[in-house]
Parts: C-alpha cells; sequence; structure tokens
C-alpha cells in the first residue's frame, strides 16, 4: 500500500456500476434530449427515467427533481429563489454552512435584497433552537437554510424538528443535504422542507452532476435563462451522462445503505480508537466522534507540533489524503470557517477532516495511522 484516501467528503471515486451505466451516454446514446427524433426521445427517456428512480427513492414527485451541475448550483438555486420569487426578506442561516449557502446569502445582503442572520450555535456547533425560534419570530417572511450534516465536523440537524419549526413560522425551508444524501435515507413524503440539494460525487457518482428537490406547491423562475429545459427551471442542454450516474449511484446507496453504514462507522470509530490509543492530547472536533453523527467524516485536533502548519501537506507525501477542512479550503491560508465558527482553532494544533466510504478499510487506518504517529512524535517542544 503507497497511498490511501481518506478525504471521500471532498468526492468519492465513481462506482463500476456508476461508470457502466453511464457509458452508452458518452458512446452511441448521444442525442439532444430536446431535439424530437429517434436519438433526442431515447436521451430524453434515459433522464426521465433517472428523475423517476430518484423521485422513488426519496418519496417525492418526479417533477419536484431538478437536475443541476451539483450541490453549489443547487444551493444557489434555493436561496436566491426563495428571495426573488418566493418573497423571502430575511435569511436565516448559520456561520458554519458550506461556502455554496453563506457566500450566497452574504452576496444578496450585500446586494440589498435580504437581512440575513446568523443562528447561535452551541459549543460543539449544533444549531441553538431557542435562538433559531427567537428569528423565527422576527418581522419579515424569512427562509431558513441549515445544512442536513456538516461536511467539516459531522454535526447532524434535526431536521424533522426544524422542519416543523418552520412550518409553523410560515417560513421557507432549505437544508443542503449534500452530506447525507445517498447516506441517510430520507422521506420526502413525511418531512416539513421545500429545497434539498444533492451533489452525485459525494455518493460515488460523476463530478457535476446533482439536483435541487423542489416542493411541487412552491412555483419558482429559473436562475439559468435559456432553453427550457428541466421544467424551465434551469435553461442548458442536460447533462445525460452525469443524470444517469446520480440516478444509479444514488439507487445503489440505497441497496446497502444500512450494510454501508455500518461498514464505515466502524472503520470511523476504530481510527477514534486509535487516535486515543497512539495520540496522547488529541480531541475531536464539533460532534464528529460521536456514532449519532454524519459516520463518514471524523474531523481531529491534533496536540502542539512543529509541524502543524504543514500536517495536510506532509501526510499527502506519506501518502495519506486527507484534507484541513472542506475541499474548497484545504490548502487555503486563511483555515476552515467552520473551525474558526465553532472556536476550534488553538495555536500550534493543526486539525485534519479524515472522511471514509464504502471502499475505506482497517487495513487504510493503519496505514495512515503510522504516518500520522510518525508526524505526531514531532512535539513543540522537541
Ligand atoms: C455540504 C456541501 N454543500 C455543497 C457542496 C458543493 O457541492 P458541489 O461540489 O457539487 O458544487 C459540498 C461539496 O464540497 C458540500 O460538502
Amino acid at each position: 500500500m503507497k497511498t490511501v484516501y481518506l478525504d471521500n467528503a471532498a468526492t468519492t471515486q465513481v462506482d463500476p456500476q456508476v461508470l457502466e451505466a453511464m457509458l452508452p451516454f458518452l458512446g452511441n446514446v448521444f442525442g439532444n434530449p430536446s431535439s424530437s427524433h429517434s436519438y433526442g426521445r431515447k436521451a430524453k427517456s434515459a433522464i426521465e427515467t433517472s428523475r423517476r428512480s430518484i423521485a422513488r427513492l426519496l418519496h417525492c414527485a418526479p417533477a419536484e427533481i431538478c437536475f443541476t451541475s451539483g450541490g453549489t448550483e443547487a444551493d444557489n438555486l434555493a436561496i436566491k429563489a426563495s428571495v426573488f420569487d418566493l418573497g423571502c426578506d430575511h435569511i436565516i442561516t448559520s456561520e458554519i454552512e458550506h461556502s455554496a449557502v453563506i457566500k450566497t446569502a452574504q452576496r444578496l445582503e450585500e446586494e440589498g435584497n435580504v437581512r440575513v442572520s446568523l443562528v447561535r450555535l452551541t459549543g460543539n456547533g449544533h444549531v441553538d433552537l431557542l435562538h433559531l425560534q427567537e428569528l423565527l419570530n422576527q418581522e419579515g417572511k424569512a427562509m431558513v437554510s441549515l445544512m442536513h450534516a456538516n461536511n467539516e465536523i459531522a454535526n447532524v440537524l434535526p431536521l424533522r424538528k426544524v422542519g416543523e419549526m418552520c412550518k409553523e413560522a410560515g417560513a421557507i425551508f432549505h437544508s443542503d443535504t449534500v452530506q447525507t444524501m445517498g447516506h441517510f435515507p430520507h422521506d420526502l413524503a413525511n418531512l416539513n422542507i421545500d429545497f434539498i440539494t444533492c451533489a452525485a460525487h459525494k455518493l460515488h457518482g460523476p463530478k457535476g452532476s446533482g439536483f435541487l428537490f423542489v416542493n411541487k406547491k412552491l412555483k419558482i423562475n429559473s436562475m439559468i435563462v435559456g432553453g427550457g429545459q428541466e421544467r424551465a427551471l434551469r435553461g442548458g442542454t442536460e447533462n445525460i451522462s452525469g443524470i444517469v450516474g446520480l440516478a444509479k449511484a444514488l439507487e445503489l446507496a440505497y441497496e446497502d445503505m444500512d450494510a454501508h453504514k455500518a461498514h464505515v462507522l466502524e472503520v470511523k470509530m476504530y481510527m477514534k480508537e486509535q487516535l486515543e490509543n497512539r495520540i496522547e492530547g488529541v480531541k475531536f472536533n464539533g460532534d464528529s466522534a460521536n456514532p449519532e453523527s454524519l459516520y463518514t467524516v471524523l474531523n481531529v485536533m491534533f496536540p502542539p507540533n512543529k509541524n502543524a502548519g504543514m500536517f495536510t501537506f506532509l501526510l499527502d507525501i506519506e501518502g495519506v489524503a486527507c484534507s484541513g477542512g472542506s475541499a474548497c479550503s484545504s490548502g487555503a491560508s486563511k483555515g476552515s470557517h467552520v473551525l474558526n465558527g465553532i472556536n476550534a482553532i488553538e495555536p500550534n494544533r493543526t486539525s485534519i477532516r479524515f472522511s471514509f466510504s464504502k471502499n475505506t478499510t482497517k487495513a487504510h487506518i493503519d496505514f495512515a495511522m503510522e504516518k500520522v504517529e510518525k508526524l505526531c512524535a514531532v512535539n513543540v517542544n522537541a
């Protein structure tokens, strides 16, 4: 073993069965789905079959699935539509949302379209529901955007409870479910929710493909204007192989969800135990060490170390691919806005996100632990 991949919250490897399902649409089946001839109809039929398959798994109507280029676009569409089409003038979100949410909200506020309130977080990064209620009680029409599971610290939001609070307050509720789609079952028929998002590449599907669930009671307009694709919600010729790959990835995820969860959780708890036994003074950020948190993510704060600033880089040289935060912020000198948001930054200590998938084994963890132990041997007093 020369390298191990422990960065599955950034992206996952495409499942061979997903690739196989996609290949015809990069080969012989190349029609434009908007064309009325047989080539076009074949492509269109693949899109609609994919849409039906996803809707069946999530317990929603096919018309409620709008295919996008992934999580970022889906988050943007949900938030902008809430403001421009649904009359929301108050966005309630949190400091530790993905940048696709937080930066979109900030931009809308800068442009004078809305005011943004950040809900208070508890010490380890959970949403303070009492404060959320206070914000919901304020004047104006609110939209709440809170992620289901945090991509860095693994905290899980009580989606049902927040959905009920939003319904009661007449607020629009969007949840970025990018990290839980295909990892937790979503029963949209029994959830008060307006928008949820998906990125195929987080569940062994292709990059550049995802969707936004838009509750059928809402009437929103497209953000990308052009042709009338996606029931006029998103102009542009569809990414057919990406859509087919997304549907296949979700189908596979649902087939074996319980077994995958048990396996991944076991791997994560094994790594946690190894770290506790072998690295003195190690801590875990947010809720990530809790077995009830997002089981794919473990966020580790290492003891003071001379190499603190270079830890991810040095681990990479040793063959361990992991991340200092979300993929977009890893390598950036500013550090993680999520760890900053929960005050989990300490001098000379570095935090690393290790994230796992169905392909991760205990042997991968043993390999990584050997390298981690070697780097940790250099402490600040050395
Ligand atoms: C929670 C969350 N939301 C949104 C995104 C963005 O998704 P995409 O890469 O498909 O644009 C990511 C990916 O890092 C994510 O982890």
